[in-house]
């Protein structure tokens, strides 16, 4: 074991994929060599759909190649046109997607503890051309479902929920995914569960299941019929038998990113300056990310506080800075404007997320505890 300030062997990344046994996957290969069955919903494709609605508790599941390809194919089933209002603290597909369907983002505000948008900054940013709230479950940590569902409501909207980093969460209610009109999600291999690349959109009718199922294979109703301006959004059999593999050992490995947030939970307490993730805000959390927040009267500031970490070999994230509408190809949209939406100003600045992942010793969590805690007291007692 290494002694608190000493410096890491290897470098700790904010992130290390999970891995079913290769055995398995390589079990289910061999079905798909002996039917060459590769895509176009095969028998495993078809398989991870039905396994993963019972896992989440949802009824309706349509895989993806991707979590972007699913928000894009999400927007377009829902007709979306105008503005969507949406949070600039986030990774930047959610805009992208919205761009790619020729909608126009609105950025509004988020809440500090949930980093998920605020419905106060939704409802003053709400024009006669909304269309809909494309909301973020930042980090795993749930929207105010209720109060989106009710401005929706109010205004005649429609809610789509990007649940990028909430697989398997549950809110007071059951699955956080069940709210909204639609949600999705994203197994890219930094996530709680992976496919290597992969997503999925879920529903809530077989009918609107239907349209989504066709939207990602070119529309195609049948050889024949085309019925809708489709894409290609497929997942292959290969990606899915990642995921057949690798559902059984979620459970365990949910259980091992909370002991790893506990670990930081217990080691981060009392730091002054230093603000620990709630976990309470969700029935069941995921433990999907760790992000902490320096506050601006911090001896060290965050980027300071990184740069001290990648010293000794601990690469944090500073997710999400810079803020969406900071990238060049968004700072020309109306509602850029840092004044209409400063908690996400706020957090940009201030939040880190630290390493966690199944596999992490708790050992290093209690070494990059340590080093966290040096430069934030030492100054302080200086
Ligand atoms: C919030 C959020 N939305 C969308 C995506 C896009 O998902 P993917 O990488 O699977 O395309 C990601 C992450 O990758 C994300 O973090």
């Amino acid at each position: 074991m290494t002694s608190p300030l000493e410096p890491s062997p290897e470098p700790i990344h904010v992130t290390r994929p999970h891995l079913p046994p290769l055995a398995d996957v390589v079990k289910l290969l061999e079905g798909v060599w002996e039917r060459r069955i590769l895509t176009n919903g095969g028998p495993l494709h078809e398989q991870l759909e039905a396994e993963l609605a019972g896992y989440l508790g949802v009824e309706h599941v349509s895989l993806f190649a991707n979590g972007t390809l699913a928000l894009l194919v999400a927007l377009k089933a829902l007709r979306l046109q105008g503005e969507v209002i949406t949070s600039p603290f986030s990774f930047i597909a959610t805009s992208e997607a919205l761009s790619w369907n020729g909608i126009e983002p609105v950025f509004a505000d988020i809440q500090p503890r949930s980093f998920s948008l605020d419905p106060a900054s939704i409802e003053a940013r709400i024009t006669p051309r909304t269309s809909a709230i494309l909301a973020v479950h930042c980090y795993g940590f749930p929207c105010d479902v209720e109060s989106i569902q009710r401005l929706a409501d109010d205004y005649n909207l429609r809610v789509i929920y990007d649940a990028a980093h909430a697989f398997a969460v549950d809110c007071h209610c059951g699955s956080l995914l069940q709210h909204g009109d639609l949600s999705i999600l994203s197994f890219h291999a930094t996530k709680v569960f992976n496919t290597f690349e992969g997503g999925a959109i879920i529903s809530p009718d077989a009918k609107t299941k239907k349209r989504i199922d066709r939207l990602k294979n070119f529309g195609f109703v049948d050889e024949l019929t085309v019925a809708v301006n489709g894409i290609n959004a497929k997942m292959s059999e290969l990606h899915a038998a990642v995921g057949l593999a690798q559902l059984p050992g979620i459970e365990a490995a949910i259980d091992r990113r909370r002991a790893v947030a506990e670990g930081y939970q217990r080691h981060l307490a009392g730091i002054e300056h230093l603000h620990l993730p709630d976990f309470n805000q969700a029935a069941r959390p995921n433990y999907a990310y760790f992000p902490v927040r320096v506050d601006d009267a911090s001896p060290i500031s965050r980027d300071g506080l990184v740069d001290h970490l990648r010293s000794h070999g601990i690469i944090t994230r500073r997710y999400f800075h810079p803020l969406i509408p900071e990238f060049q190809y968004y700072r020309s949209n109306a509602s850029a404007d840092p004044a209409l939406y400063p908690e996400a100003v706020r957090a940009a600045r201030q939040v880190l997320c630290l390493p966690i992942y199944p596999d992490l010793a708790l050992e290093s969590v209690e070494h990059i505890s340590g080093l966290i805690r040096q430069p934030l007291s030492d100054r302080n007692d200086g």
